[in-house]
């Protein structure tokens, strides 16, 4: 899969979606909701750049449906869910063909193919030869349409729970929330009198942030594991595991290894002061790892760096009791009620 590479600039503009979405916040909000509906549109905007709309909605619901259909009966017939979920995809796929061909004949028009940024995913897509001197064959529209709905379903909920339960480890740490405000509040202060516009480097560069994002990936292991089948037989400090066989390599032992992590069930974004925050290393692999490394990892990243920049210096929050459960994967019980408050 190609590495989605946008231009900074689009990319800083499409995440500064989340201001002029939290008019949204009321008093009866379930967090989890919400940031869905948000990083939903943001992901859209990223990969094929559609906005609030029509044809955003039309997808949402597709999506929905399409999700739904991820885990269940395989019966392909009708009535059943796996048939409804992939009719749904179907759909999708029709949309996205379209948006994928009319840009494609957009490009050649104005015969700019290679000029500029990108704008999103799908320019990414089309103007890759999978040779760094061009002289390949691009890839067929097909190919680019699929590649655009199978990186939706990675990238859909993964980001709003990481927000939501950053925001329930922070609501239960009131010394962390504290430090985390403090270096947010001194970044928005020094934007508001140079009257210079947010850049990259100014999300990644705030340590403490980085910390509490890291610590937060490492705590939640959205992706508790990832199943390998060897494809020969493979020798691994003395183990063989033979040819055809799978291996599940669990993630969540990985960081909740007291020999990895002092006190590994407390939440302590302190602990990469030491480090770095945002290593990804064989203690810290909520990524993944190799050549099935997340191709979302630094969208993530800023993508909840903004966010939390954004909420802490703009609003005050008092989260309802909820529970997290780890098994079979992370989830606050309630999607996490809350009230928020502009400070
Ligand atoms: C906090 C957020 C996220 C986490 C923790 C996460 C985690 C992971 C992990 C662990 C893998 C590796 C799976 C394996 O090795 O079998 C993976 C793969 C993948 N992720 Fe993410 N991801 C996140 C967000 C995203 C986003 C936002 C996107 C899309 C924009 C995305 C797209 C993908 C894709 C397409 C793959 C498959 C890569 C391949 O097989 O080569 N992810 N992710």
């Amino acid at each position: 899969m190609s590495k989605v590479m946008i231009s900074k600039q689009n990319f800083i503009k499409f995440l500064h979606n989340f201001e002029s979405q939290f008019h949204l916040f009321n008093d009866a909000l379930t967090f989890l909701w919400l940031l869905t509906q948000i990083t939903f549109q943001i992901l859209v905007r990223v990969l094929m750049s559609v906005e609030p709309g029509e044809d955003m909605e039309f997808l949402k619901r597709e999506f929905m449906e399409v999700i739904k259909g991820l885990i269940c009966l395989p019966i392909k017939l009708p009535g059943f869910r796996m048939y409804k979920s992939l009719q749904a995809k179907e759909r999708m796929l029709k949309m996205v063909r379209k948006i994928v061909y009319d840009r494609k004949m957009a490009m050649e028009k104005k015969e700019t193919k290679d000029s500029g940024s990108p704008n999103d995913a799908i320019d990414v897509l089309l103007r890759d030869t999978g040779e760094s001197d061009g002289t390949q064959q691009r890839l067929p529209l097909d190919f680019i349409s699929g590649n655009i709905i199978e990186m939706m379903i990675p990238g859909e909920d993964s980001v709003p729970m990481i927000m939501t339960l950053a925001v329930k480890y922070l609501s239960d740490n009131p010394v962390a929330l504290a430090c985390l405000m403090e270096e947010n509040d001194e970044l928005k202060k020094r934007k508001d009198e140079s009257g210079e516009g947010y850049a990259w480097t100014d999300y990644v560069s705030l340590p403490f942030t980085q910390g509490v994002i890291s610590e937060t990936l490492r705590m939640a292991n959205i992706i508790n594991a990832i199943w390998r089948k060897a494809v020969e037989d493979v020798e691994i400090k003395g183990y063989l595991i033979p040819k055809g066989w799978c291996v599940l390599a669990s993630l969540t032992s990985v960081h909740m290894d007291e020999e990895n992590y002092e006190n590994p069930d407390e939440f302590d974004p302190w602990r990469w002061e030491k480090t770095g925050a945002s290593v990804n290393s064989n203690k810290f692999t909520p990524f993944g790892g190799g050549q099935r490394l997340c191709p979302g990892l630094e969208f993530s990243r800023l993508e909840i760096s903004i966010f939390l920049h954004h909420f802490v210096t703009s609003y005050t929050w008092v989260a309802e009791e909820d529970q997290i459960v780890y098994f079979p994967t992370v989830k606050t019980k309630r999607k996490l009620p809350i009230m928020v408050t502009p400070r």
